[in-house]
């Protein structure tokens, strides 16, 4: 039965049972061994009784897309802090849902991982993403008065996609090389410009669990790239192409713009002001560091992988992936 707040997604599995646990992918159980080290616990070692930013602002003004154009300009003090507040939970929502998201597909991958190491390694990734699923729900709870947005559209796509695939490389793919990759980057920029140092501290500690998601993708798809015949290597670069087109656009915050009161002609305005910036690469400083950060360490990895070839360059340069020479 479909309830208002979840929906259902098909998908078939076929769950491998192992028999053999022995160690055969020492990276792996690295990864594993670290994982049962590096748990950490919301509700215990975050400071929530630190007091919020005096005037209420989440992250830095910097991060508003409008920030510095003549729309930000017009708007009071009071209107100023309401968008970055509106902003922060917009963003904080996305990287919610994501949370839930690789809860789900890495439950997937338990079952359809093939050894012990690799499962295990899974199971590990299930707890993170429900801890950070349940740090960032309780975040915008306590700190942006329950502010929540619907899931983007772009998002529901992809994971509708992510969950309903049956190959688990594909789920890696575009989960832990890509959406956990953007995830990483954002995190990265309100780590560094949080207003609110429980916000830093959040993001701090989910950054800390990161790396081995995408340590995975990293350990774990170089095989399946190698022994791809030119068929499935096409399928690779495409599902890849896929997922990038789908994490890097379409997350528009329209809904806290809304809020605020912007007319529609007053919202295409801030279309345009975003979309002319990022045409003349012309962004706030914290913006700047995002974009190479993420597309360096995105770009480099898929690239490493050998998923992103000449034969996918016009696709991603209609993206703003800039492929290297
Ligand atoms: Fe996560
Ligand atoms: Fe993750």
């Amino acid at each position: 039965m479909e309830r208002a707040k979840a929906w259902t997604i098909p998908a078939t599995l076929t769950t491998t049972f192992e028999l053999d646990y022995a160690v055969d992918a020492p990276d792996l159980r690295r990864l594993y061994e670290n994982a049962k080290r590096d748990q950490w616990n919301a509700s215990k070692d975050i400071a929530w009784s630190t007091p919020p930013a005096p005037d209420g602002r989440i992250i830095a003004d910097e991060l508003v897309d409008i920030y510095g154009s003549p729309l930000w300009d017009a708007l009071s003090e009071a209107d100023k802090v309401q968008l970055n507040r509106r902003i922060a939970a917009y963003r904080l929502g996305v990287l919610m849902y994501g949370e839930q998201g690789a809860m789900l597909a890495c439950s997937q991958m338990v079952d359809l991982v093939e050894g012990t190491d690799h499962k295990f390694f899974q199971a590990t990734q299930v707890m993170d993403e429900a801890r950070h699923n349940e740090v960032l729900k309780r975040y915008i709870a306590e700190r942006l008065d329950d502010l929540s947005y619907p899931m983007p559209r772009n998002e529901v796509e992809l994971f509708e996609s992510i969950l309903g695939e049956t190959r688990w490389y594909l789920k890696t793919i575009a989960l832990q090389l890509v959406a956990e990759t953007f995830a990483v980057s954002l995190f990265k920029l309100m780590a560094e410009s949080a207003r609110d140092p429980v916000l830093g501290e959040v993001c701090r500690r989910i950054l800390g669990d990161e790396s081995r998601h995408m340590g995975f993708g990293m350990l774990s798809l170089p095989d399946v790239v190698k022994n791809a015949t030119p068929q499935e290597r096409t399928e690779l670069e495409d599902y890849t192409c896929y997922a990038l087109e789908k994490t890097l656009t379409g997350f528009f915050p329209l809904e806290p713009y809304r809020d605020l009161g912007f007319t529609k002609a007053q919202i295409d305005e801030v279309r345009r002001y975003r979309r002319e910036t990022a045409a003349r690469n012309d962004y706030a400083p914290f913006r700047k560091y995002f974009k190479r950060e993420m597309h360096g360490s995105m770009v480099t990895n898929l690239a490493r992988l050998g998923l992103l070839t000449d034969r996918v360059r016009p696709r991603l340069e209609a993206i703003g992936v800039k492929l290297p020479a």
